[in-house]
């Protein structure tokens, strides 16, 4: 039952409504002194958020600078203009930890700078796996989102202008050393955010369940690797958080004041991080990151688009996967194919339900741009790899003309 397992975690997790408050007090405990925020302008300037936490870290003996200079999708430039504004208070030396408060884009612009300013240095030099020289800053993780995970992995993407690529900084030393699960901090995420997200946490969740197996998964002789194929600790997370996700994304979406459903969100993005953030992911990231170069719509969405065309694809070499999804997502069919292809088509459903386009040309593809979709899905080696079906080519191919037409071969 345990073969092939390899978990990596932040040592530590809070969770519940307003647990953020329980933060300064513990930074204080573990001996912090000096905190970099790392935040955006929404919530500086729109939200009582950054001066309640300047003044619970003040009232817990540690100083704070805040850097407000976040934006969606960060870049290599947003990451040196941010380590500029550091240099420029004088701070790079005193700074002790590192607090990121925002969606995966400022977590991740948080992570790339506790490597940058203990280390020096540009982001590029770091892009890769395990490319970092020693442990950087502690990170703490506030993520107003739910979600991309990204307060549990070990990974940062950030945006280099230069290729119009999105590079990965990979690590298990990346992780934040705490995590801080406030569902609190979602309640004012508008319906597009809530959409995209949540089912970016969906996508973690179903696609790290039928991801290749840790005893087929390919390490490459790395003995710390940050993912390592699903085992059975990351299939109970990423069930429970199908589970969670299709129950509690509608209602944070048509009533983002809804409690119950962003407490079910901030749950289910939670433990389908702890799943993908070991297990990994495969086709739809893939394919995702190439739609996103072309059309430059947000992360969340370009996953969304793929998801059920992934799932379809998988009829064969994942059915029982597939009918368990099923039954999660509250399919009643009566046998293992009747709730394998009930999975499909509600995944389909959800995201029309949520205002996201379910075909490519509702991304304003053209059919001339399917042959790079493709090509471009398959050179993220690092996610194709992980494909149950191999070699993949001839069912990428598939799945970008099937998504491209809205055809799901479940429903024929
Ligand atoms: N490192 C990882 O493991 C990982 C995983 C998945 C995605 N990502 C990255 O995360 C990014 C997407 O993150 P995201 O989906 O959380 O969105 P985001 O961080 O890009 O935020 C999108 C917008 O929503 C706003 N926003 C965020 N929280 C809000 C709130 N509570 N109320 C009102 N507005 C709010 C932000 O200010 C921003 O304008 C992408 O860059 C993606 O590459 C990283």
């Amino acid at each position: 039952m345990l073969d092939g397992l390899f978990l990596s975690m932040p040592p530590r997790i809070l969770g519940g409504w307003g647990c953020r408050r329980e933060l300064a007090p513990l930074l204080r405990r573990l001996g912090h002194r000096q905190s970099l925020i790392v935040t955006d302008r929404f919530f500086s300037t729109e939200t009582p958020l950054v001066e309640e936490l300047q003044s619970q870290l003040r009232e817990n003996g540690i100083e704070s600078l805040t850097f407000d200079g976040g934006i969606p999708d960060p870049t290599v430039d947003a990451c040196m203009q941010a380590q500029a504004f550091v240099e420029s208070r004088g701070w790079t030396h005193r700074i002790d930890h590192v607090i990121a408060l925002g969606g995966g884009s400022n977590i991740d612009l948080a992570k790339v700078l506790s490597l940058t300013l203990k280390f020096g240095g540009k982001p590029q030099d770091y892009v890769g796996e395990d490319r970092m020289p020693g442990m950087p800053l502690p990170l703490v993780a506030l993520p107003t989102t739910a979600g991309t995970g990204s307060e549990i992995t070990g990974g940062a993407i950030l945006v280099d202008q230069a290729s119009a690529t999105k590079v990965a900084v990979m690590g298990n030393d990346l992780r934040p050393r705490i995590a801080v699960i406030d569902p609190e901090l979602t309640i004012s995420c508008p319906p597009k955010v809530t959409a995209d997200a949540g089912l970016d946490a969906l996508t973690h969740a179903i696609e790290s369940y039928m991801t290749l197996d840790g005893v087929e998964f390919d390490r490459g002789g790395d003995p710390d690797p940050v993912y390592t194929g699903r085992n059975a600790l990351t299939r109970l997370f990423a069930a429970d958080a199908i589970s969670l996700c299709f129950r509690h994304l509608p209602s944070a979406y048509a009533s983002g004041d809804d409690r119950t459903a962003r407490e079910g969100m901030a749950a289910g993005s939670l433990y389908a991080a702890l799943s993908y953030g070991s297990a990994g992911l495969n086709a739809v990231h893939a394919l995702a990151y190439a739609l996103a170069g072309l059309t430059h719509h947000t992360h969340g969405s370009t996953n969304a688009v793929y998801l059920p065309y992934v799932m379809d694809a998988l009829m064969e070499a994942r059915r029982g996967d597939l009918a368990v999804i099923g039954k999660l997502a509250g399919a009643t069919g009566e046998n293992e194919s009747a709730l394998a292809r009930e999975a499909v088509i509600r995944t389909r459903d959800l995201v029309a339900r949520v205002g996201i386009p379910t075909t490519l040309q509702g991304f304003g593809v053209k059919e001339s741009d399917l042959p790079a979709l493709t090509r471009n899905g398959l050179g993220v080696s690092r996610l194709t790899k992980a494909f149950p079906i191999q070699p993949p080519d001839e069912v990428y191919q598939r799945i970008v003309v099937n998504a491209y037409h809205g055809i799901l071969e479940a429903e024929s």
